[in-house]
């Protein structure tokens, strides 16, 4: 999936037709949100997004143009200008490979506050809603798909885990981090994702909340199967 900037393309606004399936999967990370979206999506036969990839992109852009962060004004210009490229766990930005760094911890420690821009937030609401019209439908996972990204989706999900279990989870995947490095970092991130001026990471009224700390990932997807069935 290639996203040009192609954000005059299409308006936020655009209504989809109702049969459209969009599935919106929110929640804070660790809670298990990309492999339940993955693995929905296979069952239903449709792509996914990880719109989270998206907004580490735009900072690893950030960075590899040595833009100050602390400058909105040039950090939404490069939202608009950049080219991000997301074929299944493969990221390309501008033409180089950033699948490794935007998971490293420079990308992590910088992605809250280039998440907390309005305008970064416009240009990636656009092509989210672009991504899925292209496609007909689609699994969106991230911070605020119910709630602003696709607040019409069939299916929200909010997901939640302990802050321990969310912790541990993200220690496994990423070897070159310790327990306690992970948690606090996690801990820094959830404080600014919830608490930022615009979309803040909250639960869609009408959305699905699953604690995922005592179930498992296969369950989570029967439950989301049998909910559209
Ligand atoms: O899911 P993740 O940890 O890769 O997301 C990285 C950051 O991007 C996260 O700290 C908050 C931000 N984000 C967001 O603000 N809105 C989204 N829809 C997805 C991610």
């Amino acid at each position: 999936m290639s996203q040009e900037p192609q954000h005059q393309a299409f308006c936020a606004g655009d209504h989809l037709a109702s049969e459209v399936l969009v599935v919106a999967i929110d929640g804070p990370a660790g809670s298990g949100k990309s492999t339940v979206a993955k693995r929905l999506a296979q069952r239903l036969g449709l792509e996914y997004l990880d719109t989270g990839a998206m907004y580490r992109s735009v900072a690893f852009a950030v960075m590899a143009r040595v833009i100050d962060l602390v400058d909105a004004e040039a950090v939404v210009e490069v939202a608009k200008n950049s080219v991000i490229d997301i074929q299944d766990s493969t990221v390309t930005v501008d033409g180089v490979d950033a699948t490794t760094q935007i998971r490293g911890p420079e990308v992590t420690r910088s992605v809250s506050t280039v998440a907390a821009i309005p305008g970064v937030r416009d240009v990636l609401r656009v092509r989210q809603r672009a991504w899925v019209i292209e496609r007909g439908g689609g699994v969106l996972e991230g911070r605020d798909i119910g709630t602003a990204v696709f607040p019409e989706a069939q299916l929200k999900v909010y997901l939640s885990a302990s802050s321990q279990v969310r912790a541990a989870r993200r220690a496994g995947e990423v070897s070159a981090l310790d327990y306690e490095t992970v948690a606090a970092d996690l801990a820094a991130r959830d404080a600014a994702d919830t608490t930022r001026q615009h979309d803040p990471l909250t639960q869609a009224p009408d959305a699905l909340h699953l604690d995922t700390t005592d179930i498992s990932i296969e369950e989570v997807v029967e439950t989301l199967v049998a909910r559209l069935s």
